[in-house]
């Protein structure tokens, strides 16, 4: 369509894109709807990634459109530095309630990225309010993807996502990450490899626990292609937070919200973090939100070391709980809570591994993983790494389904509202392309 030409792209510089590649040949979505894309060309896509594993309830929900408009119209924006509107206490309060007890403080950003910055700075100040200013190593993990600002990027376990970008923030170790060959096309929890936790004790003994101030992980590594956490992996890393005084932190940012088949991984998985981050999900992507979730007594130490009337968090962000976002936050937790979402996903979670791991049998497929309603099936690779996982998401979207790619890996969180034949229509448009790739 001749208004969709290379010229009117050019001047947005497009994120993690292949920008001259995409703006020859544009994917450009104009509409959604449920669990579908429509492209500007009018072709119905279903989109197997919930966007960015933001849109649970699916795309397009008139009661979450319905709010942000009135609330817009009622406060459009209000600064939080000293001054407050009624909902942002009442999204910390909705969020209290499903994070696991005694997480009961909300901080809030609006992404992602920002959650885990904000975590990174909570645990300094956490640890500085105690009188141990001295812990500001932190810990993180080989693959793992904690957002794009120089927090997240030092905390990167991903090289493509370091390399270009220096020595960024000093201080953070790598722990290898948790993929072992031997545990390809595993459905669930791999049985062995919780001693790879025991390099945190490594770190901590070489170091100085005492200088460690907390060690971040995505509790399923999600962007890197859905590593999940061998059996007693997080609770071994509990316990040697427990013992050097480390906070653990887990980045919820895709695992929440459902898509483990509880609200939080950390439910899942029976283990709980200290601090929890967590955005994408919390608007079912309508509007930007970021949050970290802290245990109280982090909070109450931090407040309480300042003295009486004085700011005691020196951080926040213009559009931290904008009253958009916190409309479209309540009315999406609504939604969660009436239809049930986590239930569902949890009831459907083995009719979509299954089904998924039927994949197996297609040509060039290396490894598949999945937990919940998150799952990754990875191609072999085909030269330099990314080509064929490329080549794949484009003849996927041409065919009729969207799939994010990370490299050579797909990952596919349809929205927790499919149903059994969605998840049918999903891996037969999979099976079919990656058959004839
Ligand atoms: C675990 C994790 N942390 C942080 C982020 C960054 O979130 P955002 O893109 O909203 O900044 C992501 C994004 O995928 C993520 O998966």
């Amino acid at each position: 369509m001749a208004q969709y030409t290379a010229n009117t792209l050019e001047q947005h510089w497009m994120p993690f894109t292949a920008n001259r590649d995409f703006k020859a040949d544009p994917r450009l979505v104009v509409r959604s709807e449920g669990i579908h894309y429509w492209n500007h060309k009018g072709e119905q896509i279903i989109d197997a990634s919930s966007g960015l594993f933001c849109c649970a309830a699916g795309h397009a929900r008139k009661e979450i459109a319905d709010a942000v408009g009135q609330q817009l119209m009622e406060v459009d924006y209000c600064t939080h530095f000293q001054l407050g509107h009624p909902s942002s206490f009442e999204v910390a309060r909705r969020i209290a309630q499903l994070t696991p007890e005694g997480l009961d403080h909300v901080f809030f950003a609006n992404s992602g990225s920002e959650a885990v910055d904000t975590a990174l700075k909570i645990a300094m100040a956490y640890h500085h309010a105690r009188g141990e200013g001295q812990r500001q190593r932190f810990v993180s993990r080989e693959r793992a993807y904690h957002g794009v600002n120089i927090g997240g990027t030092s905390l990167a376990g991903l090289m493509k996502n370091r390399q270009a970008f220096g020595a960024v923030m000093p201080g953070v170790v790598h722990m290898r990450h948790t993929w072992n060959p031997e545990d390809r096309f595993t459905k669930g929890q791999p049985a062995s490899g919780a001693e790879l936790a025991d390099d945190l004790k490594r770190i901590c003994e070489l170091h100085g626990g005492e200088t460690v101030a907390a060690c971040f992980v995505e509790p399923i590594a999600g962007s890197t292609g859905v590593l999940v956490p061998p059996v007693g992996y997080l609770q071994r890393l509990r316990e040697i937070c427990d013992e050097y005084g480390v906070l653990l932190v887990f980045d919820e940012v895709i695992c929440g919200f459902g898509r483990t088949g509880q609200a939080f991984a950390a439910q899942s998985f029976e283990v709980t973090p200290d601090i929890m981050t967590m955005a994408k999900a919390i608007t079912n992507g309508a509007q930007p939100m970021g949050a970290v979730a802290v245990r109280d007594e982090i909070y109450d130490t931090v407040v309480d070391a300042a003295p009486d009337g004085a700011v005691e968090f020196f951080h926040g962000y213009t559009f931290g709980a904008h009253p958009a976002a916190c409309a479209a936050a309540l009315a999406t937790l609504d939604i969660y809570e009436s239809e049930n979402l986590f239930d569902r996903a949890a009831a459907l979670s083995p009719y979509f591994l299954d089904r998924f791991f039927a994949l197996r049998e297609a040509p060039g497929i290396a490894d598949l993983r999945g937990y919940g309603m998150l799952a990754a099936f990875e191609l072999e690779p085909d030269g330099a790494p990314g080509r064929r996982g490329a080549k794949a998401m484009k003849k996927l979207f041409a065919s009729g389904l969207y799939v994010k790619f990370t490299a050579d890996c797909g990952l596919v969180a349809p929205p927790l509202v499919v149903r059994e034949g969605d998840i049918d229509d999903i891996c037969t448009i999979l099976e079919d392309v990656l058959t004839d790739l």
